[in-house]
């Protein structure tokens, strides 16, 4: 179902300092969406809010059409995995997953159960109680209870965090595509962002509290609406040069007199204080007019990523081809014009997207 939060904002306590700070975000029906950002900025208060475990300070939450925030947790119908939301220790695993199902929960609930349970491998511990069981398998099972019910929500705060890579990215597959064949709406908090982009529709991100950018992986990649978002999202993260607009082009500030041409490029006005913005896939090695020293060159199987003294500054490519450049041989570089960003220096709102025009 439909949530929506409007100036939503949180201060614990008696603080005047803003854990969530004026948050509209809507996440439509049969949505997934990701919630990541840095620690402390905000994620799990906004889902204990939804979930109605704290209060919100200002603003409204509604879900479904109703307006939620006044409600208690139990008359919210919304699943829920969160740290310290603690599985009943008198009850079976099966009977944890099971609990509250019943009506509408389709024609045989035991046999939800267990498909859950298969889905998440936890199948050999339904007869089980919760005290023993390691952390990973009791996130899983947290996790198959909150996904059971086909709730109208389901908020999920680092659901897999315990377990071990491989299994992780098998378990987020079968969760995402478990979502989508239900129609389930999901919000999914995550430290980790290319768990976020892999199963999300849409991420949100957050800093200090505050929406950064709302939108798909694609256009927070293509289109990022500041510097923060443009560094946060991406591994490794763009380079970042500040320097000054200059005809069709800027003047990058340090050693090297380094110039960027941006041909036919909607650059701001001449004067325009700036940081170019590339990202390290875009760098190309072995031409171009920038001259670099290899610093380090890491192999990684299918990909190099190479750093680079240009200048005085570091810059990061990544590049498929194995380079055979060593450490402190110098070579040319260059990038596309429309691979470039160009951010604002003071504020550093997003003014020009290369290859994506506004
Ligand atoms: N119960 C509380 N009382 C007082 N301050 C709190 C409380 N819970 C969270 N905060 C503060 O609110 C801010 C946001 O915390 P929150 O737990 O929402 O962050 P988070 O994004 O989930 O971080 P993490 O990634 O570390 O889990 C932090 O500054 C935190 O110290
Ligand atoms: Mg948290």
């Amino acid at each position: 179902m439909t949530l929506t939060l409007n100036h939503v904002s949180k201060a614990y306590g008696r603080s005047t300092v803003r854990a969530v700070r004026d948050l509209d975000l809507q996440i439509n029906d049969g949505e997934f969406v990701a919630l990541p950002g840095s620690s402390g900025c905000g994620k799990t208060s906004t889902l204990r809010m939804v979930a109605g475990f704290e209060a919100v300070t200002e603003g409204t939450i509604t879900l479904a059409g109703c307006r939620i925030d006044g409600l208690s947790p139990a008359r919210r119908n919304v699943g829920m995995a969160f740290e310290g939301y603690a599985l009943y220790p008198p009850l079976t695993i099966e009977d944890n997953i099971g609990f509250g199902l019943g009506r509408g929960s389709g024609a045989d609930p035991k046999q939800r159960v267990r498909d859950l349970a298969e889905l998440l491998e936890i199948g050999p511990i339904l007869k089980r109680k919760p005290a023993g069981l390691s952390g990973g398998q009791q996130q899983r099972a947290s996790l198959a209870r909150a996904l059971a019910r086909h709730a109208d929500l389901h908020l999920l705060d680092e659901p897999m965090g315990q377990l071990e890579p491989q299994l992780r990215a098998v378990l987020r597959g079968r969760v995402k595509a478990l979502t989508k064949a239900h129609g389930l709406t999901s919000v999914l908090v995550k430290h980790d962002q290319t768990e976020a982009n892999a199963m999300a529709d849409r991420i949100a991100v957050m800093e200090g509290g505050v929406l950064q950018q709302y939108g798909t992986a694609a256009e927070l990649r293509d289109r990022p609406a500041n510097l923060f978002v443009a560094t946060f999202l991406g591994e490794p993260p763009m380079n970042t040069m500040p320097g000054t607009v200059e005809g069709e082009g800027v003047r990058l500030q340090g050693e090297g007199n380094l110039r960027a041409a941006l041909p036919g490029l909607a650059v701001p006005a001449a004067g325009t204080e700036i940081v170019l913005g590339v990202r390290p896939h875009a760098v190309m090695l072995g031409r171009g007019d920038w001259q670099g020293t290899v610093i380090s060159n890491h192999w990684l199987g299918d990909e190099a990523h190479v750093a680079l003294d240009v200048g005085g500054r570091t810059v990061v490519a990544v590049t498929h081809q194995r380079v055979a450049s060593r450490t402190g041989s110098v070579v040319p570089l260059g990038f596309a014009p429309g691979n470039t960003h160009l951010f604002d220096a003071e504020t550093g709102h997003a003014l020009m997207h290369g290859a994506h025009p506004a």
